[in-house]
């Protein structure tokens, strides 16, 4: 066969068009990945580039070239221009077609390892913190910032999002697809539905580096709460918070974590979406005794046939950890951190009742908000200085880090589950108004979940008191001594 009667089939203008594009696709790619690999920096937009839009001009350079070479082949058959071989006749005395040969076994060794070590970085990029949370980025940056300031600001958003193992992988890309296109489109909810419904069970994520046999003891925390008054006076209750669970063959502990030991079963019904109405609640426990606790607030009871209609749930561990990593504090919870550390100069007057009143102003984007706070505090403050500065600068960040008013997010859209401060939380089911055929109720009694070691003004006033104390409620109110309702006065934006 002769070489010149037979021009090559890369000469259409297809294939002209794919060669310059997968070469210019080729060139980058191999000059991104080396400097993913070696640069001292990581830029989230450099992934973003390198392991999705680089490919993509790779693939169409390759797919014009093969489609332009098809049907460039086909012309040439069917005009008869030149009678072809069904496959390429190569001789290897012949110089042009060693060379060639050589040529295409070199790009192609190159070419496969290149793109096997491009896919193996580009599989860890779209498991990444990065791809997860930059690349929407108007839709993810509540989720995304409340992660980076959260206790697992470096446990990946796959690991609880998707969990080991091919089948939710697979199922995780297939949403993946559905929630570009919902981008694209402007199809997403603002806020984002929680709870997410397509969570994968707590068993396969969380447990994978906490499992229930190992909580045991309590927990300290203090909380210091702040007054509307000139002084801004402090309140601070420091409290032991049981969080044991124990194992079934151990001791048992009663402690928070006694709903997920092994061997315990506790499911329920919701009444609302966002399973904060809770009016139906079964208990299996580890001797297999099964207990029905029923609500006996009229208007939130269900009949007979609603129970049988209605999605039984078993709670786990999201069921009080909703916001493990995605907290979006209220203004009165973060003002309350700033003011006991520091950030805020706590001698200012007023200072918590003006910004707490500044930070819940409703707004419809945040520059107006950061706007307004400065504008705010600038005329509530006249005399300026470090001081005031200091106190604009840290509401503003207040601001930035827990109210997004662009995705209409904030404490307000997703309630946090722990506690009974500011949402119901635990008080959705032990509020004393559950209660079993035998009457008992599920309990509410202060002490099975906590232990009160001093109360009072000041910013931990008193000396822990070894045997715990009776919960005190500031000012002349002591009918809310024994009240587990906080939430329905305290709602997070309240003084
Ligand atoms: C420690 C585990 C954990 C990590 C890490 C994590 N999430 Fe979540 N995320 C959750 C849980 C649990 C929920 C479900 C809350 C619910 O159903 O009420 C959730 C909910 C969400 C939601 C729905 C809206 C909302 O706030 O409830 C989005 C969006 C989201 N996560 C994105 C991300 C992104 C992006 C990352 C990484 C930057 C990430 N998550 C990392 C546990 C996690
Ligand atoms: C990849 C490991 C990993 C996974 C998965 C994980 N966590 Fe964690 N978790 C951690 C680490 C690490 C800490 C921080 C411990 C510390 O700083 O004391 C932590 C801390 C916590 C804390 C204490 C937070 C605090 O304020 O002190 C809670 C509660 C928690 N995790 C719940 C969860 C829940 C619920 C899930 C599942 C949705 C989960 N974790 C999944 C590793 C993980
Ligand atoms: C869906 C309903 C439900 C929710 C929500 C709930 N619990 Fe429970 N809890 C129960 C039931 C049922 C029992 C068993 C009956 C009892 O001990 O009164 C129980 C028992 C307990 C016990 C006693 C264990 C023992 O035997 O000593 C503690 C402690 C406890 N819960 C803490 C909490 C805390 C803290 C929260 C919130 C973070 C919470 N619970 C949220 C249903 C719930
Ligand atoms: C009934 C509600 C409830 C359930 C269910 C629950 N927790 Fe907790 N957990 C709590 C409470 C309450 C605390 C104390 C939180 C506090 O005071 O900040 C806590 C604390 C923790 C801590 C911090 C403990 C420490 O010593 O610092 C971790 C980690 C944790 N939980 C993980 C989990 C995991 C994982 C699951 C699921 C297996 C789970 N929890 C199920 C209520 C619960
Ligand atoms: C079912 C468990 C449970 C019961 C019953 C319960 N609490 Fe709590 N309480 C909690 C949890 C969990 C927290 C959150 C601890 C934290 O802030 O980390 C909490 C927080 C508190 C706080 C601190 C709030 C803050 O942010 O300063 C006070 C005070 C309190 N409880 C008082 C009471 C009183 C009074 C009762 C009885 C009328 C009661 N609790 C009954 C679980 C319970
Ligand atoms: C009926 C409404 C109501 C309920 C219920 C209620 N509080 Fe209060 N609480 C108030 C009011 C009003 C103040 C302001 C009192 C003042 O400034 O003198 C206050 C003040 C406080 C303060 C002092 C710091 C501050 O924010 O001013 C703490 C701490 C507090 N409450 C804790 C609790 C706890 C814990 C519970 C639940 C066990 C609870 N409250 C239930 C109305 C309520």
């Amino acid at each position: 066969m002769n070489d010149n009667e037979t021009p090559s089939l890369l000469r259409n203008w297809l294939s002209l068009l794919g060669i310059p594009l997968a070469a210019l696709g080729f060139v980058i790619g191999v000059g991104l990945i080396v400097l993913d690999i070696l640069a001292p920096f990581h830029s989230p937009y450099l992934g973003i580039f390198t392991y999705l839009v680089v490919p993509v001009i790779l693939s169409s350079g390759l797919l014009l070239i093969l489609v332009g070479v098809l049907r460039e082949r086909r012309r040439r058959v069917r005009t008869g221009t030149v009678s072809l071989p069904r496959l390429p006749v190569i001789n290897l005395n012949h110089p042009r077609h060693m060379s060639t040969l050589v040529i295409v076994v070199v790009v192609s060794f190159l070419f496969f390892t290149l793109s096997g070590i491009g896919s193996y970085r580009a599989y860890h990029f779209s498991e990444s913190v990065t791809f997860c949370g930059v690349t929407c980025h108007g839709v993810m940056k509540p989720e995304y910032t409340a992660f980076q300031n959260s206790p697992h600001a470096n446990v990946t958003c796959t690991k609880c999002h998707i969990g080991p193992g091919a089948d939710w992988f697979v199922k995780a890309k297939i949403n993946g697809l559905y929630q570009v296109y919902s981008v694209m489109f402007n199809k997403y909810h603002r806020p984002i539905e929680a709870p997410v419904q397509s969570l994968r069970p707590a068993q396969e994520t969380c447990h994978t580096c906490h499992w229930p046999d190992k909580f045991f003891g309590s927990i300290e925390r203090v909380r210091t709460h702040h007054s509307a008054d000139e002084t801004n006076t402090p309140w601070t209750v420091r409290m032991l918070v049981k969080v044991g669970g124990g194992t079934s063959t151990g001791e048992h502990e009663g402690g928070s974590h006694w709903h997920v030991r092994a061997g315990n079963k506790v499911e329920y019904i919701a009444a609302d979406k966002k399973r904060q109405v809770i009016p139906w609640v079964r208990l299996t426990d580890a001797s297999g005794k099964v207990t029905v606790f029923r609500t006996q607030d009229a208007a939130t009871a269900l009949t007979e046939e609603q129970i049988a209609a209605a999605t039984v749930r078993t709670m786990d561990c999201i069921d009080c950890h909703n916001r493990p990593t995605h907290h979006f504090n209220s203004p009165a919870r973060s003002l309350d951190l700033a003011l006991a550390d520091g950030r805020i100069d706590a001698s200012m007057p007023y200072i918590y009742r003006n910004a707490l009143a500044l930070l819940d102003a409703p707004y419809t984007t945040e520059p107006e908000a950061l706007q307004a706070i400065a504008k705010g505090l600038g005329a509530q403050y006249p005399g300026g200085g470090p001081q005031v500065e200091q106190a604009i600068a840290t509401v503003q960040d207040i601001f930035a880090k827990n109210i997004f008013p662009e995705m209409k997010v904030s404490w307000r859209a997703y309630p946090d589950h722990i506690g009974h401060f500011e949402a119901p939380g635990c008080a959705r089911c032990h509020d004393g108004e559950h209660v079993s055929e035998a009457g008992e109720p599920i309990t509410s009694t202060c002490t099975s979940c906590h232990t009160i070691l001093s109360q009072g003004a000041g910013p931990s006033s008193q000396a822990p008191s070894p045997t715990g104390l009776a919960f005190e409620h500031p000012g002349d109110m002591s009918e809310l001594n024994e009240m587990i309702g906080c939430y329905t006065c305290h709602g997070g934006s309240n003084e």
